[in-house]
This record gives structure tokens, sequence and C-alpha cells, in this order.
């Protein structure tokens, strides 16, 4: 089997090991005393780290040449996707009991759900869209309705503070992390553009 291959089958297992693990945990009774907010925290987290990981890919593939990583970013981010439809399900599932005007009240009248609920919306968009043939279809625009990744991850991030009660611990390493990522790319973006500001200078310089 090519690397290529392997390497796709070990993300995949190791993507799916989280999920296996709760529903190991669910089925033997080992979530303690609240299993329904377990399953919600613990499918919460592995959203955000997927999220962690995906956006994670360009800068290591940028400073470390880890470019074997680039054709499995598409992976990473489903499992963002799949371990965010897990973490909303089980909210309507075992927390609201399927109480659809209960999770529009919640929707309302809690901010954390409020930032929560476009991040989702997001990631199934891009989930939607990431196949080879909506991008050739969207073009240009493929890339720019995928920058809105960087929103997601900074709503899930508020999602995340504004559900602090006693330790702020999670809340600010997640938002280091965050400010790291979402940092390198404001950083290229402007390298980019002094980039092109100085080509344009040139070439006015060489017109005159
Ligand atoms: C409609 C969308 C969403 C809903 C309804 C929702 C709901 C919830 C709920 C009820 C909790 C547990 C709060 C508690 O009782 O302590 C929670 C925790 C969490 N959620 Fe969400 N969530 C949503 C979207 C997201 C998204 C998009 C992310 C990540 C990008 C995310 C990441 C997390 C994390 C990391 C936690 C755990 C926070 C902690 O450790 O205290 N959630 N969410």
């Amino acid at each position: 089997m090519p690397p290529i291959l392997w390497r796709r089958v070990i993300i995949l297992l190791l993507g799916l090991a989280p999920f296996a693990w709760i529903s190991y945990a669910t089925v033997t009774q080992q979530l303690g005393a609240d299993p329904a907010k377990t399953i919600v925290l613990f499918t919460g987290e592995w959203t955000i780290y997927s999220l962690f990981f995906t956006l994670s890919v360009s800068p290591l593939v940028r400073f470390l040449k880890w470019r074997w990583l680039m054709p499995h970013r598409r992976m990473l981010g489903l499992f963002a996707l799949f371990y965010a439809l897990c973490h909303l399900f089980s909210y309507l599932v075992f927390i609201l009991g399927l109480d659809m005007s209960r999770f529009f009240s919640e929707l309302a009248k809690r901010p954390y759900i409020t930032a929560g609920a476009p991040a989702i919306l997001i990631l199934i968009a891009l989930g939607v869209t990431s196949t080879q043939g909506m991008m050739r279809r969207l073009g240009k625009n493929w890339q720019r309705l995928h920058k809105l990744v960087y929103l997601a991850l900074f709503l899930g991030w508020i999602h995340v503070l504004w559900q602090v009660r006693s330790s702020y611990f999670d809340a600010v390493l997640y938002g280091v992390i965050t400010a790291a990522l979402l940092g390198i790319r404001a950083y290229w973006r402007w390298q980019q553009l002094q980039k092109r500001r100085a080509k344009a200078a040139m070439m006015n310089k060489s017109h005159t």
C-alpha cells in the first residue's frame, strides 16, 4: 500500500479513537455521575482539538516542511465536523430530550450557545463543499468560503470562554492556541500585502 494510504488509514483510526472510547465508556457505564454532560463536554473538546489539528497543517508545512500532511487536511477538517455534529446531537438528545422549542429558547437565552451555533453551521457548509467537484464549481469563491474556518474556530473559543464558571485554564489555553493559529495567518497576509505593495512601487518606478 502506498505511504499516503497508510497515513490515511492511521489518521482515520486516530480520529475515530475518541469516538470509539466515548461509545465504549457509555455502553459500559463508565461516565460518572452525569453521563450526558460528560459526553457533551468530551465531544465539544474533540471538536476544538480537531480544528486545532486542521489549522496546524499549514504552519507545519511552512515551518517544518511536513508536506506529507497537506493531503490529509480535509480528513482532519471532516473530523471537526463529525465531532461538532456528535456534540450538537448529544446536547439535543441527552440534555434537551429532543425538545426543539427548548433548543431555540436556549439559543436566544445563552450567549455561549448563540456563539456555538453559527460555528457548527460554518463547519457544515465547509464539509458539504469540501469535495473536488465543489472546489472546481466554486473556483475562487471556494478559498474565500473556506476562510470561514477561522471564524468557526474563533466562535468556538468564544463559546468556551462564555461558559467559564470557575477555572479559566482551558479557556486561556484554547485562547492562546487560537490566537497563535489565527495570528500566523494575519502575519502571512500582511507579508503578502507588503510584497504586493513593494512590487507595485517597483513597477511604478520603472514606468516613470
Ligand atoms: C449549536 C452549537 C453548540 C451547542 C448547542 C453547544 C453546547 C454545549 C454545551 C451544552 C456544553 C456544556 C456546557 C456545560 O454544561 O458545562 C458545551 C461545551 C463545550 N463545547 Fe459546545 N456547543 C455548540 C458548539 C460548539 C462548537 C462549534 C465547539 C468547538 C469549536 C464547541 C466546543 C465546546 C467545548 C470545548 C466545550 C467544553 C468546554 C469546557 O471544557 O468547559 N461547542 N457545548
